[in-house]
């Protein structure tokens, strides 16, 4: 279902980001790069304009939003910091690190873009566009991922473009983006906890730290109405193509998302394969994992078969995003 929108695609650059920025003043929807992945932006004190993100997503509304914001104090602006977010903080951003924090008494952010909760979701994102972007508006801006809900995230304009034209008003194209999976997220509550693996490895926040991240439990999402982090829900990332784990051979009709070595018993001549990182390196990898599976899912093979990805540093995003896609959209 289209909305009958003409969506604008401009270049990044000055007349881009006035434009976004004005575009975001009026309520309208923005497609922007971060450096973890494309996100979609509204205002985040307008709630007409984040009912109208929610519908061009095509997102249920009990899904909350990440604010973004230009930088720390900023942040305070809407949410609490406590000792352990601020040095989180300080440490990552901007950066790929999302803080969920109690609100303030008179957060601007409007309560549909935090779906009634009491916390808010805050990140300093690092990617020079996005930083322009926000500092024109001057205001928090909310953005998702811009793509279709149950889709995999946009890491160029032209994801943005297939996934969302005729839906939003303008897509600022800055080019392929880095990270290429989504922020991690912390939620700040009295153990600080890992609520989503992402662009900042888990080592690398423990080692701020001083201890270990606690782990969500695993029934944290079984009541849909009030998740502990709600886009974690099974179905989220997922193409249309089966996806198998874990592959050690392929079979015939199935195309082959590799790392490291491709030689996989099995392949012909003819089996398409992409190679996440050919010299297995895993920020490669992350950077091209969300282009290469909307690729192979536009191949008509019978399954994708994934090789093994270590589990380590940016691999445990790598391999949450993978699990899910492997889980399939219900
Ligand atoms: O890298 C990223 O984080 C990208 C870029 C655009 O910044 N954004 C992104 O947004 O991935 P989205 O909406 O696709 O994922 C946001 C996640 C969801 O899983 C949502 O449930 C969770 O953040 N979230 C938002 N507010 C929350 C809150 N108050 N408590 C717990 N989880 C929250
Ligand atoms: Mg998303």
């Amino acid at each position: 279902m289209k909305t009958g929108l003409t969506t604008q695609i401009l270049p990044a650059g000055e007349a881009a980001v006035a434009d976004a920025a004005r575009c975001l003043a009026a309520g309208g929807l923005v497609a922007f790069p971060t450096e973890t992945v494309y996100g979609l932006g509204a205002d985040a004190t307008n709630p007409a304009a984040i009912a109208r993100l929610y519908q061009a997503k095509g997102r249920p509304s009990f899904n909350p939003l990440i604010a973004h914001v230009s930088d720390l104090s900023a942040g305070m602006r809407i949410a609490r910091f406590d000792a352990t977010a601020t040095a989180l903080a300080n440490a990552f951003w901007p950066g790929p690190l999302t803080l969920v924090l109690p609100k303030t008494q008179d957060c601007a952010v409007a309560d549909l873009a935090t779906a009634g909760l009491d916390t808010v979701a805050i990140r300093v994102p690092a990617h020079p566009v996005a930083r322009a972007v926000l500092h024109a508006f001057g205001g928090p801006v909310v953005a998702p991922s811009a793509n279709l809900s149950g889709h995999v995230s946009p890491t160029t304009a032209a994801h943005v473009q297939s996934d969302l034209a005729g839906r939003i008003d303008l897509i600022v194209d800055g080019g392929a983006v880095t990270v290429g999976v989504e922020s991690t997220i912390v939620g700040c509550f009295d153990a600080p906890m890992l609520l989503r693996p992402g662009g900042l490895p888990r080592g690398e926040i423990e080692r701020v730290l001083g201890r270990a991240l606690a782990q969500m439990p695993d029934d944290a999402n079984s009541d849909n109405t009030q998740p502990l982090a709600p886009g974690m829900l099974a179905s989220h990332y997922a193409p249309r193509t089966k996806v198998k784990l874990n592959a050690d051979r392929i079979e015939a009709g199935e195309a082959l998302l590799a790392f490291g070595s491709d030689r996989v018993p099995g392949a012909t001549a003819s089996t398409i394969v992409m190679n996440l990182s050919p010299r297995g390196d895993l920020a490669e990898a992350a950077a091209n994992l969300f282009g290469y599976l909307r690729e192979l899912d536009t191949k008509g093979a019978r399954a994708i078969a994934v090789m093994p990805v270590p589990d380590h540093g940016l691999g445990e995003a790598i391999n949450d995003r993978l699990r899910r896609a492997a889980m399939g959209r219900e």
